[in-house]
């Protein structure tokens, strides 16, 4: 790292990789250095169309570059645990797409590892930096809605089946809940803490992975999450928060919305209006820079704690659905 420089590398230039990397545009004291892949040919192509200056042509030759001081691991599911323990163990900080690994174990693995090398490590869970999630955070925090007793979210997209897409490729993690229920499951995780029990029905693909889902959280106290997800039909994206003294209308898509509507309880409606800013990555990627430059190791909005909690709800979920997921460790340079 530079004085006022922090340096990225991107490993696994795929769908969303192309689009963060968009938004570094937006990020003060950020400079994307290279993109790695499993080819050269992927990484040049990649680094060419986006104007970066270094491509590897193996997930290794990333984590020997000095000016990397951070990696943004944007592969499968399956494909984040052991890029990202070796990343750590190079003395490198990492980003980590959502879901932050395909199995608890895995998820351990990765914070321990973070710990032990004093790195910083955060799972990209974007929602909450959104501007319009902040709003509610605050409201929240002020008593706008009083104590918060419920949630309600759910998130749809309608995938036409295909076996080898990774979304049902059980060796790439596929399957409704690790790439769709992550953003409910973990909404509740944020603003509700950790359930004490999780309930899950729900049906699965051909290829053995999680296409519809409905899931219950229950808190000893009578608080509950109710999240609904499928890949078999769009569905509106909406999440409503409510508490003893009015609820928030988190507009669709919440996981990544423009505006909230706060209703006080015996008020008329308030739309809260926070577009975020370029593609809406900006705001997480400030939080990791921001963070790696006052030398933090975790974020406190989304605190490895927190990513934990999640994946050990998700895995609970997968395995009640008759879904176990694996790490591939032969991604792994
Ligand atoms: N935050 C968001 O809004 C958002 C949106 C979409 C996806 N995501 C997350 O981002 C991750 C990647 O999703 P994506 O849609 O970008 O996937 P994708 O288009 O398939 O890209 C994944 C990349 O990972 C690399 N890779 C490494 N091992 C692989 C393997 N065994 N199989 C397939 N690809 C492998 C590939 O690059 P090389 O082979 O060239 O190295 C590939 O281009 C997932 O964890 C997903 O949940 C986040």
């Amino acid at each position: 790292m530079t004085a006022d420089q922090v340096g990225w590398g991107i490993v696994g230039p795929g769908r969303i990789a192309a689009k963060v990397v968009g938004d570094f545009t937006h990020v003060d004291g950020a400079r994307v250095v290279g993109a790695a892949s499993r080819s050269l040919h992927r990484a040049r192509a990649f680094a060419d169309e986006h104007g970066l200056e270094r491509s590897y042509g193996s997930y290794i030759e990333v984590l020997a570059d000095d000016e990397v001081d951070v990696l943004y691991i944007a592969t499968p599911h399956p494909q984040h645990h052991a890029i990202a323990v070796a990343a750590l163990r190079a003395g490198k900080a990492i980003l980590v797409e959502k879901t932050f690994t395909a199995t608890v174990a895995g998820a351990e693995d990765v914070i321990t590892t973070a710990r032990e090398h004093q790195r910083f490590a955060m799972e990209a869970m974007w929602t909450r930096f959104q501007p319009a999630i902040v709003a509610a955070r605050d409201l929240i925090a002020d008593g706008a809605i009083g104590e918060v007793r419920q949630l309600q979210a759910d998130l749809g997209v309608d995938r036409p089946y295909d076996p080898s897409d990774r979304m049902f490729d059980p060796t790439q993690g596929g399957g409704a809940m690790l790439d769709l229920g992550v953003y409910p499951v973990s909404l509740a995780q944020h603003f509700l803490g950790t359930p004490d029990r999780v309930t899950a029905s729900g049906s699965l693909t051909p290829t053995g992975v999680d296409t519809e889902a409905g899931v219950l959280l229950s808190y000893a106290d009578g608080r509950v999450a109710t999240l609904a997800v499928s890949l078999r039909h769009h569905s509106p994206g909406a999440a409503r928060i409510v508490g003893t003294g009015g609820w928030i209308d988190i507009m669709p898509r919440f996981h990544h919305p423009q505006s909230i509507v706060l209703t006080r309880k015996g008020a008329e409606p308030e739309t809260i209006t926070r577009p975020q800013t370029g593609g809406g990555y900006s705001h997480e990627l400030i939080e990791v820079t921001d963070c790696i430059r006052a030398g933090r190791t975790e974020s406190a909005v989304m605190p490895l704690d927190d990513t934990l909690a999640v994946q050990r709800i998700l895995n609970d979920i997968c395995e009640q659905l008759g879904v176990v997921h694996r790490e591939d460790d032969t991604v792994a340079v």
